[in-house]
Parts: C-alpha cells; structure tokens; sequence
C-alpha cells in the first residue's frame, strides 16, 4: 500500500516537473508570435523585395498580379511557419522547381536575405529568432541560386 503510494507520488511530481520544462520550451514559431505575426513579416518582406532595385524585375510579374501574389505570400507564411515549427503545411512546389530557369545569382539571393532581415527588424524580431530563421532558410541556396 505504502509502496503504492511512493511510486504514484513519483509519477505525479515527475508528470509535473517534465510537462514544466516542456512548457518553458517555446518553438521558433510561438517565439516569433504565431501565424498573425509571420504574415505582418511576410507582407513586409515581399513589398520590400518589390520595390528593391537590385531584384524588382524579378518579382514584378507577381506583384502586378493580385491572386498571384496572395497565393506567393501564403506559399511564404506556410513555408516560414511549417519551418518555424508552427502548425502550417507548405504545399507550394519544392525551391529547386520553383526556381527553376530564373537564372538567380548569389548577390541576388544576398539581396533577397537583406529584404527579409529588414522586415524582421521592422517587426523587431529578436537577434536569436532572427539567427534561427536564416539558419533555417539559408541551407535553401543551394537550389535557389543557379548563378553562383
Ligand atoms: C531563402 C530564399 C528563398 C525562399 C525561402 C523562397 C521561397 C519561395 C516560395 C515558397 C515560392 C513559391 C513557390 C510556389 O509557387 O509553389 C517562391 C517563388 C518565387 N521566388 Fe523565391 N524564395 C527564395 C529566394 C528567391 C530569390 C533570391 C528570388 C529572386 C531574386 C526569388 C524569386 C521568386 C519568384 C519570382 C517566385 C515566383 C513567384 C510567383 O509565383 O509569382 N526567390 N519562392
């Protein structure tokens, strides 16, 4: 009885001390402030790359195109917060087919990542998020650029 009662306790305060550690444990996608969040950076980062001189031309048939550039940015949020952990699910094409034959070089992708990190800090991400995301979307290159 007696020892019963030990091991319950033991499952009990063991149940809460793990769930406690857990719960302090916050994915990238909860840090950054969830879907409502991503999509305010999303929208930023896209204008942003729009009106950047050294990549407009690349985006100005989507920019002029409203249900092509909604259906871009959602491709953007889904892919940002399935990556940050979130509860999305990309279902846009895999980066090697989208940007296929689009000649992208290596300071066009610079450019691109300068775009994301001003939207970021307009939102002031934190440094650490920040870092995470890149660290997340800068392995992406190798099947973006095709100019290195
Ligand atoms: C880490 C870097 C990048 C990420 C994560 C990214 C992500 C994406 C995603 C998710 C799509 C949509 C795919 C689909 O339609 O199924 C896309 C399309 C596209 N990307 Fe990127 N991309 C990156 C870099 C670049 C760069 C450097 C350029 C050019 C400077 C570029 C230009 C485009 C264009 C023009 C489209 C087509 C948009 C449309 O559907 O009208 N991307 N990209």
């Amino acid at each position: 009885m007696r020892k019963s009662l030990t091991i319950s306790l033991c499952a009990v305060l063991l149940t809460v001390a793990t769930s406690t550690v857990w719960a302090k444990k916050k994915t990238l996608y909860q840090s950054l402030g969830g879907t409502p969040a991503i999509t305010a950076v999303v929208d930023q980062f896209v204008t942003n790359c729009a009106t950047d001189n050294r990549i407009k031309a690349q985006f100005a048939a989507t920019a002029s195109d409203p249900a092509r550039l909604a259906a871009f940015k959602k491709n953007l949020v889904d892919q940002i917060c399935e990556a940050a952990g979130g509860p999305c699910k990309y279902t846009g094409k895999d980066m090697k087919t989208a940007h296929a034959g689009m000649g992208i070089t290596t300071a066009d992708f610079n450019a691109l990542v300068e775009d994301l990190v001003a939207a970021l800090d307009k939102f002031k991400v934190k440094k650490k998020d920040k870092d995470a995301l890149l660290g997340v979307l800068g392995p992406m290159k190798s099947d973006i650029v095709e100019k290195p």
